[in-house]
């Protein structure tokens, strides 16, 4: 197919990704290594990576199931639980095995079992990582079921967000995977190098009607949940403004198809094959593709207080959608997202 159009990004960064373990995390680190440079690797495995030992063995084990001569980097997470010791927390961002932490409310979402029960058990972790610079991850949701689950997300910033952040006005925040205009509206209200958010192209694409689109999608379920149509287009604004407190991640979080396609399916949409062609034809759409760079490759390393990439990677537009193919693991598959409009950028 001839192409039309090209785009050439500086190589971005996955400031969100679930690498998983074992068959799984070979398949899936490919796609991640293609697209981007670095990521921020999720720690929550089962069992969690709970301390600096359990990162480092992690680490390796992910360097060695990458392809010889890639130059991927992965930046590993602590999961926090009640139990988290904060000496080893931060000698190990000291010793540069941790990047961050992340804060998994205890049954917000997949392995969040061994997360934090109750956030002011973990005053004096915060206020040891406020003090070391050493950034906090978040997934914002309150696990009150009485809750409901379109709620669980604004009403974490009131709940527990806001008064954390009061206690702790130094310490360095990435509300993940954002989904509604409050959280949007919120991060907007912060100092950027305190206050920032990723955005994944599924919330960019996806509203919560389309997860019901002629029937239940389970391939479009994930957590938080997406939101009405006016949410995702509060992330779409927030994301293609440029401003630097929102930046790339995919929550590429994968699920075997029988564990999606199930009585009771996980929650998760594997989207790294695509994933930069999802963000590329959102800002297109938005005529905001001069705002890219910023969103995909340079808000995210200067949060992080990292250099950007220096490589640069180009896309060339096709006059036909490119197919979108799922990932053979062992003897079954992970769906691979599609987003409710063709896809017609890929990488040169
Ligand atoms: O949808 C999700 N899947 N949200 C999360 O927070 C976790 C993730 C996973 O690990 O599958
Ligand atoms: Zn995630």
């Amino acid at each position: 197919m001839k192409p039309t159009k090209s785009l050439a990004l500086t190589k971005p960064d996955d400031w969100h990704v679930h690498l998983r373990s074992g068959e799984m995390l070979p398949k899936v680190l490919s796609d991640t290594a293609t697209s981007f440079n670095r990521a921020i690797v999720m720690p929550n495995l089962s069992p969690p990576i709970r301390t600096t030992s359990d990162a480092v063995l992690y680490r390796r084990e992910i360097e060695a199931a990458l392809e010889k001569n890639s130059d991927f980097t992965p930046l590993m997470t602590c999961y926090l639980t009640d139990e988290t010791d904060p000496d080893d927390l931060i000698s190990g961002f000291t010793a540069d095995v941790f990047s961050a932490a992340k804060l998994y409310p205890a049954g917000a979402t997949t392995n969040s079992d061994s997360g934090v029960t109750n956030v002011l058990l973990l005053d004096s972790v915060f206020s040891a990582m406020s003090d070391a610079g050493m950034p906090l991850l978040i997934h914002g949701e309150v696990v009150d079921h009485k809750i409901d689950i379109f709620d669980r997300e604004h009403k974490f910033i009131e709940l527990i967000l806001e008064p954390l952040r009061s206690r702790h006005p130094n310490l360095k925040i990435v509300f993940e995977h954002i989904t509604t205009k409050n959280a949007v509206d919120y991060v907007r209200s912060g100092q950027p190098d305190k206050l920032a958010a990723t955005i994944t192209p599924h919330h960019l694409s996806v509203n919560r009607s389309d997860l019901f689109a002629g029937g239940i999608r389970p391939h479009l379920y994930c957590l938080p949940i997406p939101k009405r149509e006016q949410h995702r287009i509060a992330l779409v604004e927030a994301a293609c403004s440029g401003n630097k407190r929102f930046f790339l991640g995919t929550d590429s979080a994968p699920h075997l198809i029988e564990e999606k396609e199930s009585s009771c399916g996980c929650a998760g949409v594997y989207n790294s094959p695509n994933a930069l062609q999802t963000y590329i034809a959102i800002f297109e759409k938005n005529d905001a593709l001069d705002e890219l760079n910023s969103f995909a490759s340079l808000n995210g390393p200067e949060f992080y207080n990292l250099k950007p990439n220096t490589e640069e990677i180009e896309f060339v537009k096709r006059s036909s959608p490119v197919s979108i193919d799922d990932l053979v693991v062992g003897s079954s598959r992970v769906k691979t997202f599609e987003p409710p409009f063709p896809l017609f950028w890929t990488a040169k």
